[in-house]
């Protein structure tokens, strides 16, 4: 017994000067492991005469609840410490100058593909999408363009391979091919997105946007279409009259297909839209013609319809005032400063959400 007793005296003194857990949690495997001093005291119990055993054992049972509690209160100091020496070293300098805080701001033709999306929306059109690079096929030849069409030379394409099957997309009409080759009608969509033709001035970059509206069912007619789109540009100019006039126009892949102009005038150096003996023209459209939806496997005597094709970049000058086209693409910060949308801003044409 007095064995133990040394042994107790020992490695409360071990413990009462060690500053370290790993090396207190190794007295406690040596103490208490499988093979460790305390327990294999415990094992000698059973040799132990009757008399002996009980006094044996309570001194015993003693003895490890010291140790342990002694090894726990070790942990738990040694473990504040570490915390008070780390919180006395990261203190906080109230007095240092704040970083620069740089928000970020949405391009304005996001800004506008956001707000052409909710609009159409609330009238029944979904969102669909196609890629940049596409097939010959899907851009010109099943939207009625056959190889030799003029049309194709009007489209200053971007070609990607000798052989001319690759192009980046001239416009966003092949989303219409795609969207009615992968489903059945009635169709009643739009696409927005990048477009690309081999063209660069004030008004045109080689890169630009557009936005194409499909709508195809039983009995779509050209008065549904007059009615969506001066719909559409009420909502979008947030104007309460609308001049817009439809020019005949020729497209290969609608029949009869028009162009059209909103009425505007300028005044203050201000353009306002709507008003004035002035035109604009701001997109191509018309009713599909058979042939394309021939190609899409649609049966042109039970389906017919609209479609149209808007340039997204130049609603988007003319709503924000913004004169350079080439500017939207140039990355400039400061631009993109003063031109740019509040992400958590959210504009009144922006209907979609405040409704
Ligand atoms: N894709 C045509 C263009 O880019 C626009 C258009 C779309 C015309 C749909 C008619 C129908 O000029």
């Amino acid at each position: 017994m007095s064995d133990i007793k040394k042994i107790k005296d020992e490695y409360l003194n071990k413990l009462d000067k060690d500053q370290n857990i790993e090396s207190i949690n190794q007295i406690k495997t040596e103490l208490f492991g499988k093979n460790g001093i305390v327990s294999n005291e415990f094992k000698k119990l059973g040799s132990v005469s009757q008399e002996e055993r009980k006094k044996f054992a309570s001194d015993l049972n003693f003895i490890k609840e010291e140790l342990q509690n002694k090894i726990t209160s070790k942990i738990e100091e040694i473990e504040t410490k570490e915390i008070n020496l780390k919180l006395e070293n990261e203190k906080v300098d109230v007095t240092l100058p704040e970083r620069d805080f740089k928000q970020g701001k949405i391009h304005p033709v996001s800004q506008v593909i956001d707000e052409i999306s909710s609009i159409f929306s609330e009238i029944g059109f979904s969102v669909e999408e196609g890629p940049d690079v596409e097939n010959e096929y899907n851009n010109f030849t099943a939207l009625n363009t056959p190889d030799n069409h003029p049309a194709r030379d009007m489209h200053d394409t971007f070609y990607l391979d000798e052989k001319k099957e690759l192009l980046l997309r001239t416009h966003t009409s092949p989303v219409q091919v795609r969207t009615m080759l992968k489903g059945k009608p009635p169709f009643k969509i739009i696409a927005p997105g990048r477009t690309y033709r081999s063209d660069s001035d004030q008004t045109h970059a080689p890169m630009f946007h557009q936005v194409e509206g499909l709508h195809i069912d039983k009995d779509i007619n050209m008065g549904h279409l007059k009615g969506c789109l001066n719909y559409f540009i009420k909502e979008f100019f947030e104007v309460d009259k609308l001049k817009m006039r439809f020019r005949p126009s020729h497209f290969p892949f609608t029949e009869p297909s028009a162009e059209v102009d909103i009425g505007y005038e300028i005044k203050d150096g201000k353009i306002i839209i709507g008003e004035g003996d002035k035109w604009l023209e701001i997109l191509g459209c018309g009713m599909v013609h058979p042939n394309v939806l021939k190609n899409v496997n649609v049966d042109p005597s039970k389906f017919q319809g609209y479609a149209f094709g808007i340039g997204i970049d130049r609603l988007g000058m003319l709503k924000y005032g913004i004169n350079d086209l080439r500017a939207f693409f140039e990355t400039d910060y400061r631009w993109l400063s003063h031109f740019g949308f509040d992400p958590l801003d959210v504009p009144s044409s922006y209907r979609g959400l405040s409704r």
